[in-house]
């Protein structure tokens, strides 16, 4: 794994720490890459009303995108004790707006930050929704 991607992972794990989420007690911090070289981070930010919580990823990505950045081109997510937490389908249906298939995600548990996954988007959301569908 190159420089790069370990100091996204670290950035990832280190916004976890700003988590706020009483209700889950799950931490989870994303740090995305743009295209340039730029990082946004995002951690979960949970409500009482808890459908209303955000998932660290899209805080990551509606930061990007507010900040005119719409091109990525990685995505490190820290969260799950032992084993690393996967996005969910919500997360992978707002990245696929800006990112292809090939999209590369890093995964890592908060307690193993040794233990990183690589995974493309395509290949945990490869049954994306489309407005319009190429057939
Ligand atoms: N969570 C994320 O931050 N990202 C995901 O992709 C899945 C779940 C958060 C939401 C909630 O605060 C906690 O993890 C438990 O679901």
């Amino acid at each position: 794994m190159n420089t790069e991607i370990k100091k996204l992972l670290a950035s990832a794990r280190k916004v976890a720490r700003n988590t706020y989420s009483p209700y889950s007690k799950f931490p989870v911090g994303a740090a995305l890459m743009t295209a340039g070289g730029k990082v946004f981070t995002g951690c979960n930010v949970e409500n009482a009303s808890y459908g209303l919580t955000l998932c660290a990823e899209r805080v990551a990505v509606t930061s990007a995108v507010a900040a005119g950045y719409r091109k990525f081109k990685a995505l490190a997510v820290v969260g799950g004790r032992r084993k690393a937490a996967r996005p969910c389908g919500a997360c992978l249906q707002v990245l696929s707006e800006f990112c292809g298939p090939d999209f590369p995600i890093y995964l890592a548990p908060l307690d193993k930050p040794s233990k990183v996954e690589t995974v493309s988007l395509g290949a945990l959301l490869p049954h994306v929704f489309r407005l319009t569908p190429e057939s």
